[in-house]
């Protein structure tokens, strides 16, 4: 197999971080996506860019900042004839909390980031994907097909994303392009410390969801530390750049695995009821 050329978003930490090494040591080149670009990449893999070279890297990218998408497909056209075999949307983050207490800049710009950032990114780069029958990996979460209680912003855009990557998937299946999510439960990345940001009414002492976000954001940040070894997905990411078939859908993680089960077996009414007691119960305490 020769080395692939791939682009990653969120190179910079978690999954994305873990996975450029993986990617590598496979012989692929990568284009590391990352805010703070060549300067940054070099802060965070010096090793890998002195024994790697020329096979890493990296563009500046800030995912709400679609206008900067053409710069990096004309990035691709200099430095790597225009071809370019697997794109990995893999950056995000988690707007949580009451959806009463979200400002409607907050839920526009979880959007931006998680749903159209990696929709006009993939647009932008399709002709140099087309010409290679490259493919595009994206990473959805549990939240794409499962939801609780103060995760309806991040549910959302991580349900848009599996619509679109099915439909895409449709659409580009007979020009020999590869769509596929990856869907991971609790993982021990940065993501829990980092990577979340809370309902921003809920800070109010005087909002109603006041007592019981602070109780959340608690439970959330130390279930955030019990997840999975945030590797396998990282492993997981760099095997389906390199399967010769892929499927559309890989859960990953015990929990998301139990939490697709469920959803497969119980009736709704069963499962809301389920969901909204075990949510309380282990999250508010209640
Ligand atoms: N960890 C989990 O349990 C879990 C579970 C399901 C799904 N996921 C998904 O996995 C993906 C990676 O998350 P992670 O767990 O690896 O978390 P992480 O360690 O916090 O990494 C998040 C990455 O996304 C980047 N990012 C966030 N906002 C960005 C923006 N506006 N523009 C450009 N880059 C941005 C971050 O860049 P900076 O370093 O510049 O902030 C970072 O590289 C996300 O899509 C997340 O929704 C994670």
């Amino acid at each position: 197999m020769r080395g692939k050329t791939i682009l990653l978003t969120g190179a910079s930490s978690g999954f994305g971080r873990l996975a450029v090494p993986m990617m590598l040591d496979e012989g692929h080149t990568v284009i590391a996506a990352m805010r703070g670009g060549e300067a940054r990449l070099r802060e965070i893999f010096a090793d890998e860019v002195a024994h790697h070279g020329g096979r890493l890297v990296s563009v500046d990218l800030h995912m709400e900042r679609s206008a900067s998408f053409a710069d990096v497909a004309r990035k691709i056209d200099e430095h790597f004839g225009g071809r370019l075999d697997v794109l990995v949307n893999n950056a995000g983050y988690g707007l949580l909390g009451p959806l009463e207490d979200q400002t409607e800049a907050q839920i526009r710009h979880q959007f931006e980031v998680n749903v159209f950032g990696p929709v006009l990114l993939t647009k932008a780069l399709l002709p140099a994907l087309r010409r290679t029958r490259g493919r595009v990996l994206f990473v959805g979460s549990i939240a794409g097909s499962i939801v609780s209680p103060f995760y309806g912003s991040y549910a959302a855009s991580k349900h848009a994303i599996e619509a679109y990557a099915e439909s895409l998937r449709h659409e580009l299946t007979p020009v020999g392009v590869q769509v596929a999510l990856v869907s991971p439960g609790s993982f021990k990345t940065e993501f829990a410390a980092r990577s979340l940001v809370l309902s921003e009414g809920s800070k109010d002492p005087s909002s109603r969801y006041h007592d019981e976000m602070r109780t959340f954001e608690r439970s959330i940040r130390s279930y955030g530390g019990r997840g999975g070894d945030p590797s396998r997905v990282a492993r997981l990411i760099t095997d389906l750049c390199e399967r010769a078939r892929i499927p559309l859908r890989t859960l990953i993680g015990p929990d998301a695995k139990a939490m697709s089960a469920l959803k497969r077996t119980l009736p709704d009414r069963v499962r809301f009821a389920a969901m909204n007691v075990g949510f309380r119960k282990i999250m508010l305490g209640t």
